[in-house]
């Protein structure tokens, strides 16, 4: 029986050897080749045909002639777009073939007809969204998606190479870290629980054990806001570490945007310019230092510049960080928020200004990225007394009692620490020069956007 098994997939494999993928056969350029994948395109006349094959590494025009396929015409005259297809041929150099090469078929295998494909170019956005499952198979989808696999890649290459440990907390939670008006309600065998905002609290728990800690996971946030950087589920990349203070918190994160910028440079150019993106416009993030401003500095630049007058103490509205990533060709570090607008949990600014009575500030920034894609990192130096977190969530109109296990972390051996999130998609978004976030991700959810 075993023998059996080991002989079938020996012969399985020596028949998977005989395939290479589209882009290697590119590479080798002529003589003999098989590819298989899905009709791309397809056109013809009575003695030809021309199909566009790809896969998931390129596409390849390949020609058939009916004196050759005389018994097999009637089936390839009717071939539908996305039928999924052998082929072996010859190869060769073609500049009229859409990737410069045409393979001159022999061989022909049918492996899955396919019906009438239901996408075409006139579709608008609404008709792609419900067929998103088979919109996947788009040449721009494929691009992005091979680009956001690098860019988690680079992330978690350039964590490990700094000593960090992969940590993974909870998704159902019983309190909230970013504020209760985006939290998703989970009925739990009766009990409300919720949809993680944040690994936050879970993770500054972990760095008592590890030191420094990231993950890679989905965040939760019932954002009502129907806008083009908004998931209600994204990816969130965020890292903690004990010992480390806020500049550190600023250098990690543009470091880590440089290292997956350079990386999509280095490996992914062909995908970004399938995407259409001018990669040109990311070069000056990865030469340049990032500027770090204050928020008072930030609302100085708003006035003199931009002739728009924000009060002080109120956040900056997404056409406010948009009027201020125009003035630069990086991502700008906005810092020193004021208290009230943001998370209970972050440190106070110990600056004599940071502290004046009712102009207090924390050490909490954000990234904004160039070309007005938004926040891209929000992240703090942490809080580390016991009262001060009880009175911010007490202002928040949250219960401290639910908190006893993070305030656990402040009673037994606490250290200074810190740490950041980024959007995964945000970050994916700018880099492919995307126009809605829905695209930088499979199956985005939104408020409207829920299946499939
Ligand atoms: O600024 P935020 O809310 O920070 C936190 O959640 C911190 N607890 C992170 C930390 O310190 N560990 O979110 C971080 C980032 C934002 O800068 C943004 O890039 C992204 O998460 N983000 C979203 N991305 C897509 N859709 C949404 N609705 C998002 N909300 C936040």
């Amino acid at each position: 029986m075993i023998q059996e098994n080991t002989e079938n997939s020996l012969k399985h494999d020596r028949i998977k050897e005989k395939f290479i993928s589209i882009s290697q056969a590119i590479t080798k350029g002529h003589g003999k080749v098989a590819v298989r994948g899905w009709v791309y395109r397809e056109r013809g006349s009575n003695e030809l045909k021309f199909i566009v094959l790809r896969d998931s590494s390129d596409i390849i025009q390949c020609v058939l002639k009916k004196e050759k396929f005389k018994n097999q015409w009637n089936e390839i005259d009717k071939l539908q777009i996305e039928t999924s297809l052998e082929i072996e041929g010859i190869i060769k150099e073609d500049k009229r073939a859409p990737t410069g090469y045409e393979i001159e078929a022999d061989n022909i295998n049918i492996i899955g007809k396919s019906e009438n494909f239901p996408i075409n170019k006139d579709l608008n956005e609404e008709l792609l969204g419900d067929r998103r499952h088979l919109w996947l198979r788009s040449r721009k989808m494929t691009a992005m998606m091979k680009i956001r696999d690098t860019v988690l890649n680079a992330m978690r290459e350039h964590w490990h190479k700094k000593g960090f440990y992969e940590y993974h907390s909870p998704t159902l939670l019983g309190m909230q870290a970013e504020g209760g008006s985006t939290l998703f309600k989970v009925d739990y065998f009766g009990k409300p629980l919720y949809l993680s905002q944040t690994w936050q609290l879970h993770a500054e728990a972990g760095i008592f054990a590890l030191e420094k800690i990231f993950t890679i996971q989905p965040s939760f946030r019932a954002e009502k806001s129907k806008t083009s950087r908004h998931l209600t589920e994204y990816w969130h990349a965020e890292m903690e570490t004990a010992w480390e203070n806020f500049d550190y918190l600023q250098d990690d994160a543009e470091q880590l945007i440089k290292y997956i910028i350079e990386k999509v440079l280095r490996e992914r150019k062909q995908e970004l310019e399938i995407l259409g993106r001018d990669w040109k416009k990311l070069e000056p993030s990865l030469k340049k230092k990032f500027p770090r401003i204050t928020y008072d500095e930030a609302l100085k630049f708003l006035k003199e510049k931009k002739k728009i007058n924000i009060q002080w103490g109120k956040d900056l509205r997404t056409i406010e960080e948009d009027k201020l990533s125009e003035m630069y060709d990086t991502p700008i570090f906005v810092t020193n928020y004021p208290k009230k607008v943001k998370a209970f949990y972050m440190k106070e600014s110990s600056s004599k200004l940071g502290q004046a009575k009712g102009k207090e500030t924390v050490l909490g920034f954000d990234m904004i990225a160039p070309e007005g894609y938004g926040e891209l990192v929000g992240g703090s130096q942490r809080e580390e007394a016991i009262e001060k977190l009880k009175k911010n969530l007490k202002t928040q109109g949250e219960d401290p009692s639910k908190y006893e296990f993070y305030f656990d972390t402040r009673r037994y051996g606490s250290v200074p620490h810190g740490g950041y999130g980024m959007g995964v998609e945000r970050v994916i978004s700018w880099i492919c020069g995307l126009e809605t976030i829905k695209d930088a991700i499979a199956f985005p959810r939104t408020m409207m956007r829920y299946s499939p």
